[in-house]
C-alpha cells in the first residue's frame, strides 16, 4: 500500500474507515493511555480522524501524520480552522489551535519534527499496513519514543481466506512478535465487531467475524 494507493483512495472518497465521532476504545482508556495528564500525543496515519480534535478537546497537544495532502487539508476545512504552513525536513508541518498534522511518510518523520510525545493512538495505522511494512513500521514507531510512553493500539483479527486487506488481520501473536522486545503489552479488551454499523463494509466484503482487541503498550 504505498502513498499512490492512499491518494487514489482520499481523490475518489473511498475513506469507509473515516468513523463520524470520536473512536470509542479511545474515549473509553484516554485517561490511561495519557494518565490523565494534558500530553503531546502522536496519531500515526491520522486520515481526517476527529480522535484528533476529541484529544485535544482534553487539553492534549496533538501531532498527527498523514501522507495524503488531501486528507490534512480535509481536517482543517473540515473544522474551518486556517493551518500555519511550514517545510521541516522531509515533511511538511500543519498547524492551528492544538493540533498540528506532519504530512509526510510517517518513515520520514524524526524525533526532531515529532518533538517529545508520550503518547499514541493507533487506530486503523498499523492495521493498514502489509505485514513486511508492520515489521519496519513498529520499531520506527517505537524509536520517535523515550520510556515510558503509551501506546494505545487497537487491532482486528479476522479470517483472511474471507476478506482481504487493508484493514490486514493483526493477531495477538502479532502484536507480541513486534512489540515484546521494546513495550510491556497489556490486552485492555476484546469484542465481537462484526455486528457492529461501522463494520458493515466488512460485511459486505464477505468477513463473517472480527475480533477488535485493544493493547496498551508502554515503552520500556
Ligand atoms: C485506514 S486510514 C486510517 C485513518 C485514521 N487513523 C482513522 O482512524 O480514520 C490510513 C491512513 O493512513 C494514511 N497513510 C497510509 N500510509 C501512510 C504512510 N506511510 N505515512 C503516513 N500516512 C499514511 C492514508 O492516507 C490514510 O489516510
Amino acid at each position: 500500500m504505498d502513498p499512490a494507493f492512499w491518494k487514489a483512495r482520499w481523490e475518489s472518497q473511498q475513506i469507509g474507515f473515516h468513523q463520524s465521532g470520536p473512536n470509542e476504545y479511545l474515549t473509553r482508556h484516554a485517561a490511561r493511555l495519557t494518565g490523565g495528564l494534558e500530553a503531546r500525543v502522536l496519531v500515526p496515519l491520522c486520515g481526517k480522524s476527529l480522535d484528533m480534535t476529541y484529544l485535544e478537546g482534553l487539553g492534549n497537544h496533538v501531532v498527527g501524520v498523514e501522507v495524503v495532502e488531501q486528507a490534512v487539508f480535509a481536517f482543517f476545512a473540515d473544522h474551518r480552522l486556517a493551518p500555519k504552513r511550514e517545510a521541516l525536513g522531509k515533511v511538511e508541518r500543519f498547524s492551528a489551535g492544538g493540533v498540528e498534522i506532519l504530512r509526510g511518510d510517517i518513515f520520514d518523520v524524526t524525533r526532531a519534527a515529532l518533538g517529545p510525545v508520550t503518547a499514541v493512538f493507533d487506530r486503523a495505522a498499523l492495521i493498514a499496513l502489509p505485514g513486511a511494512v508492520r515489521a519496519k513500521y513498529a520499531p520506527h514507531l517505537v524509536s520517535l519514543l523515550d520510556a515510558g510512553a503509551r501506546i494505545l493500539l487497537v487491532a482486528l483479527t479476522y479470517d483472511e481466506s474471507r476478506m482481504k486487506g487493508p484493514p490486514f488481520c493483526v493477531p495477538e501473536a502479532e502484536v507480541h512478535q513486534l512489540f515484546a522486545k521494546s513495550c510491556a503489552i497489556e490486552l485492555l479488551e476484546e469484542s465481537e465487531g462484526i455486528d457492529k454499523p461501522e463494520n458493515e463494509r466488512f460485511r459486505t466484503r464477505g468477513a463473517r467475524s472480527i475480533l477488535e482487541q485493544v493493547f496498551l503498550l508502554t515503552v520500556r
